[in-house]
């Protein structure tokens, strides 16, 4: 299934995307193609025939059938977004340590991202990009088990870069508030250099990573609407447990819940 899905694309280095210059293994092994269905879709099946070095960066100019979280689609006008996976080898986390892996590329994308605009992007849980009150980017992190320890995680990455009109009233693009245009290979490089880093921080055990993501969380310490089993209620976001879950004050109390259970209200 997956491999019918891959074989379409025709796999060639081209030069449209350039090997990041300062990262140390994240992108030094870059593909590049014109087109393809979904560079996680992609990259996983190319692994799977042909083992890749951990830090091979899948990137297109034209995502057809880019995947989001909960089953969506992610949509990106060709030429004018970033659409790339990262292979990454996080064996030294456990199956129930997955969500550091999620708070550390969610930084790592953040902060990249911030570096570049000069404005706040900020991690709307689990790890959406937030840059003043829309959705600039977002992350779909698909992880395979072996034994104890994850064997690999796909990291797909959009982001919003020079597209100027979204369906989505809540989306935008780091051009949109930028109001210039930004050159796609200096997104990728800003972003590549800083999910580097968080991840080598991740690898050597870092004790703040779940402090600083609570620190640059969306809406974190505030009191907003959410929805959960169909009813809406006023909640504060106070923290994220071990297994990811969002931990709020409501009206009803604490209350701790999972990606599928809950939803901002806006
Ligand atoms: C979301 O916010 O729903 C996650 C979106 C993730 C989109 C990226 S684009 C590159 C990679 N390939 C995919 O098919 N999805 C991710």
């Amino acid at each position: 299934m997956l491999r019918s899905l891959y074989q379409p694309v025709k796999l060639t280095k081209i030069t449209l995307y350039k090997i990041p210059a300062r990262p140390l293994f994240l992108g030094k092994n870059l593909i590049s193609v014109p087109e393809c269905h979904s560079t996680n879709t992609a990259l996983q099946a190319l692994h799977d025939t042909s083992p890749q070095t951990e830090g091979t960066i899948f990137i297109t100019a034209h995502q057809s059938a880019g995947r989001g979280q909960r089953g969506n689609s992610w949509e990106a006008e060709p030429g004018k977004n970033i659409t790339f996976s990262v292979l990454l080898n996080p064996a030294f986390l456990a199956p129930a340590d997955q969500f550091k892996l999620n708070m550390a590329v969610a930084l790592g994308v953040a902060h990249g991202l911030q570096g570049l605009i000069n404005a706040q992007v900020l991690v709307k849980w689990p790890n959406d990009l937030w840059l003043r009150e829309r959705k600039v980017g977002g992350i779909l992190i698909e992880s395979q088990l072996r034994g104890h320890h994850l064997s690999s995680s796909i990291v797909g990455i959009g982001i919003n870069v020079n597209q100027q009109r979204f369906q989505s009233p809540l989306a935008t693009s780091l051009a949109v508030e930028a109001g210039h245009e930004f050159q796609l290979q200096e997104v990728l490089e800003a972003v590549a250099e800083s999910l580097e880093g968080e991840y080598l921080r991740l690898r050597a055990g870092s004790a703040e990573l779940k402090a600083r993501y609570l620190a640059n969380m969306y809406r974190m310490g505030e009191s907003h609407k959410f929805i959960a089993d169909g009813e809406s209620f006023k909640g504060t976001i106070r923290d994220v447990d071990d297994a990811g879950r969002l931990c709020m004050d409501t009206e009803n109390g604490p209350r701790a819940f999972s990606f599928q259970q809950v939803k901002f209200i806006f």
